[in-house]
């Protein structure tokens, strides 16, 4: 990861030089973008860098959430997405919305291979024949026949029992990538007693004021993707209107949600950023042309609060 990282350093900063005006400019044209390149072939998804999986599959480092996104504005919120370069689409059996997501793909018309779509299973249906039947139920949902990635949504129940459910999956092919979600170092350590296939991914809350620096010193060591649920709190204690993020983002002309995904970004971390407005779809796409410094780096370090914004999930 850390010398995957260096080599995108390079990678971005040739990038900077050459596409990246180009590469803005198109996504400004918003929706104008689909239509030129077709809704395959947004000129964002040569932007979207991958991070390569302890088990060989590469997932875009950046993504869309769909947490509340229901029913027709799901469709379209996800199509739209995929329109403007969005690759990696994150749902979950408990949002109620994987119809919608799925509807939103076929809406969108690209070809399946190009995305990278992560579900993930409730707690209710843990266990293995349950496991196994949920999964089926998430695809059909969907309308597709193999999941990117399948997540356990938290670490509560017979997580034995669908994990080993997952590992067949996977086994199977039907399932390119198993991960976890909301899971510490204690759980990942009993999980790994008895699994034979080590998590993929831990999706975990993480943003400026819950930074996890410890959690993401511990993913690197298990070699296990970090990925990071709510990367803006949902705005909560003011994080599109924090100053110091704003003193950050006047340097670059950016905002504290393009500042905020760019501190996700060089962490390392894969971030799903949800919204329901094509303005901030773009706005949110639109961060590969500037680079925090270490400087930068240091002055949000102290934002972080090291409590969950979301106490009523706990
Ligand atoms: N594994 C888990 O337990 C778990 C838990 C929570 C979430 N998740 C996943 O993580 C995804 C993201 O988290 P989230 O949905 O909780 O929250 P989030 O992405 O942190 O924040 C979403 C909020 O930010 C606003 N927003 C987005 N872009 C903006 C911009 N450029 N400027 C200003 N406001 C902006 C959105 O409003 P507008 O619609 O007005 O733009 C929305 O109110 C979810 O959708 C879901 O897929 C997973």
């Amino acid at each position: 990861m850390e010398q995957k990282d260096l080599s995108h350093n390079i990678k971005r900063r040739d990038f900077i030089r050459t596409g990246a005006g180009f590469a803005a400019t198109t996504l400004f044209m918003g929706l104008g973008a689909s239509k030129l390149f077709g809704a395959g072939r947004s000129v964002a998804t040569s932007i979207i860098e991958s991070v390569t999986l302890n088990n060989g599959v590469k997932m875009p480092r950046l993504g869309f959430g769909t947490l509340y996104l229901t029913d027709e504005l799901g469709v379209n919120c996800v199509s739209d997405a995929i329109s403007l370069g969005y690759r990696l689409i994150d749902t979950a059996t408990v949002y109620g919305n994987e119809a919608a997501v799925g509807g939103g793909i076929k809406k969108s018309g690209i070809d399946r291979k190009e995305l990278f779509v992560t579900s993930k299973m409730w707690v209710d249906d843990y266990g293995y024949d349950t496991g196994k039947k949920a999964f089926q139920t998430s695809l059909d949902k969907l309308g597709l026949d193999y999941l990117d990635l399948y997540l356990l949504h938290r670490p509560r129940g017979d997580v034995k029992g669908a994990w080993k459910a997952m590992e067949e999956l996977y086994k199977e092919g039907r399932i390119k990538a198993i991960g976890i979600s909301n899971f510490e170092a204690h759980q990942i350590d009993e999980l790994l007693s008895y699994a034979t296939v080590k998590p993929a991914v831990n999706q975990i809350e993480t943003h400026a004021f819950f930074q996890e620096e410890k959690a993401r010193g511990e993913l690197k060591n298990y070699g296990i993707q970090m990925e990071a649920w709510s990367p803006f709190a949902q705005g909560r204690n003011g994080l599109f209107t924090n100053k110091v993020l704003a003193e950050v983002g006047k340097k670059y002309n950016k905002t504290n949600a393009q500042v905020s995904l760019r501190w996700h970004y060089q962490r390392g971390i894969v971030a799903i950023p949800r919204t329901s407005k094509k303005e901030h779809m773009i706005e949110n796409l639109d961060i590969f042309d500037f680079e925090l410094s270490d400087a930068d780096m240091k002055t949000i370090a102290p934002l972080d609060l090291n409590i969950t914004q979301f106490p009523e999930w706990e």
